[in-house]
């Protein structure tokens, strides 16, 4: 019927994810992809509740379409996701004109929901329980999901692909609003995961990415005494056919048990890459966050990583300026990232989130300039870091999956035969280098030539040896539209 469809997303992979079932659940009902709002008859925000920076840009963008509204009061205006779970009376006194909000465990519910709105005009409202609303089984319940509705067309690209483990989180840091906007840990079907990557291979994806909030606290239990676990889970996806790389995040420090460090190793299709967040280098701070480890605990699980898994890459998450982070406390943090020797590190000012245990306990108490300096100041440390441990590639030949244009690409010269392009090694480091459009999804081996922090600069040294093997299209040239006209307009904010 011709409808069109805007959706913006905001926040993590999973919500990524959760965007790419929307859009195929939508396109069934006949909905396309706009760029531009002004142009939608349904205009949803995918939103995160991570920190408070995420949620104002939301209700920024919802301000600037009120005007709109009035002028076209046809089109329905949705927020999706964390924030809709969280804040629905708070979403309809800011944003009266917002006719859908829908919370993460209720997204196979867009559909009728929207009937329900052409039908009676009035908005619709469906959220999960409440963590202390009702029992575990009934909560976990209200945070249903729903067998994914793949559409190649619909991925980031047709080559790779994510692939949800578990929802929710159990874990329950006192900073994390997470817990109660996912609800609890419900892991999915081993065979289920199984079904979806061979249906994903069948479609030409090359990488499958699995995730979970603590995606290495997977532990399917079968109900008759047989447990399948993460490193079980990645044995079981190994063998499938077509998938040529398997990556997995984020990890949890306390669950990185050794029969998943010894799958990494031993299974050659996994990816040497490990995500896992530190949030502080200070016992007293790991212990008001209730990470469940000090930082003598995180640095064995370092240690042991790289014993197990040679050259492994390993990146993180810190958290700066979380309550009662003294200067003293900082620098402890600062020594862990000088001497951890992480790929790379993610670092976030503390925001402090209404209904998580910090903002309850303890006051917020680090400035905000101060919070800015310690954000800058482990940044400026990481990329030392970064910068020493880049330069090591230089002169080595790797592999990478090469996954399209670098951000140069599209602005200046574009109509070059030979633009720059953008791929990872197996060990998640981008390298950008220049090439033909057509070598976007696959496999090159790259000389590395030189390095900053943030990216490995390359040269082709050879094709993939393996590539006709497993893409379904011999020809360059049809490889090559096949991975453009694939990609998904989900505009990240
Ligand atoms: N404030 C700042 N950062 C946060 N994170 C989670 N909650 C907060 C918060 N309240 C960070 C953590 C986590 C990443 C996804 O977001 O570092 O690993
Ligand atoms: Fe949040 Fe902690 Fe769960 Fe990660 S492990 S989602 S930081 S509660």
């Amino acid at each position: 019927m011709g409808r069109k469809l805007f959706l913006e997303t905001v926040g993590c992979q999973m919500n990524v994810l959760d965007s790419e079932l929307v859009v195929g659940s939508l396109r069934r009902l006949g909905y396309q992809i706009v760029d531009d709002p002004r142009d939608a008859d349904l205009i949803l925000f995918n939103t995160c509740s991570v920190r408070q920076h995420a949620e104002d840009k939301i209700y920024s963008a919802l301000g600037t379409l009120r005007r709109h509204k009035q002028k076209r009061p046809k089109t329905i205006i949705g927020v999706i996701g964390c924030m809709a779970q969280k804040d629905q009376e708070l979403i309809r006194k800011r944003a009266p004109h917002v006719d859908l909000i829908c919370g993460p465990g209720q997204l196979a519910r867009i559909p009728e929901l929207l009937g329900e709105i052409e039908r009676t005009g009035s908005p619709q409202i469906a959220v999960s329980l409440g963590r202390a609303e009702a029992s575990r089984p009934e909560v976990t319940e209200s945070f249903e999901s729903y067998d994914p509705l793949r559409e190649p067309s619909m991925r980031p690209n047709a080559f790779q692909a994510y692939v949800r483990t578990q929802f929710g989180c159990d874990k329950f840091c006192t900073y994390c609003i997470v817990p109660s906007v996912r609800g609890p840990e419900q892991c999915r079907h081993p065979q289920h995961i199984l079904a979806e990557v061979r249906q994903l291979a069948d479609q030409g994806c090359l990488e499958i990415t699995l995730v979970g909030q603590t995606v290495n606290s997977y532990c399917f239990d079968h109900g008759d005494g047989r447990t399948t676990r993460l490193s079980d889970l990645l044995n079981l996806l190994h063998d499938v056919p077509g998938i040529r790389r398997i990556k997995f995040v984020t990890n949890f420090p306390r669950d990185m048990t050794d029969d998943l460090l010894d799958a990494v190793a031993d299974l050659p299709k996994v990816c040497r890459y490990l995500h896992v967040p530190a949030q502080s280098g200070c016992n007293e701070v790991l212990k008001r966050m209730k990470r469940l480890y000090t930082v003598e605990y995180y640095r064995d699980m370092l240690a042991r990583c790289r014993e197990r898994i040679p050259g492994v890459a390993i990146s993180s998450d810190f958290i700066v300026g979380f309550c009662g982070e003294t200067e003293a406390s900082f620098q402890r943090t600062c020594d862990l990232v000088a001497e951890a020797g992480f790929k790379n590190s993610f670092i976030f000012k503390y925001s402090p989130r209404p209904g998580t245990k910090a903002d309850e306990l303890y006051p917020d108490d680090v400035p905000e300039e101060v919070k800015r300096r310690r954000n800058n100041d482990l940044l400026a440390i990481q990329n030392r870091v970064s910068l020493r441990e880049h330069r090591t590639w230089i002169g080595r030949t790797v592999e990478v999956l090469v996954e399209g244009p670098s951000k140069k690409f599209g602005h200046a010269s574009d109509s070059s035969e030979f633009p720059q392009l953008t791929g990872r090694t197996d060990t998640d480091h981008i390298a950008v280098f220049d090439g033909p459009l057509s070598l976007i999804g696959r496999f090159v081996q790259l000389r590395i030539v030189d390095a900053s922090a943030f990216t490995l600069f390359g040269e082709v040294s050879e094709p993939d040896p393996h590539h006709r093997s497993v893409l379904p299209q011999e020809n360059g040239e049809e490889s090559r539209t096949e991975a453009r006209s694939a990609r998904i307009p989900l505009p990240l904010v």
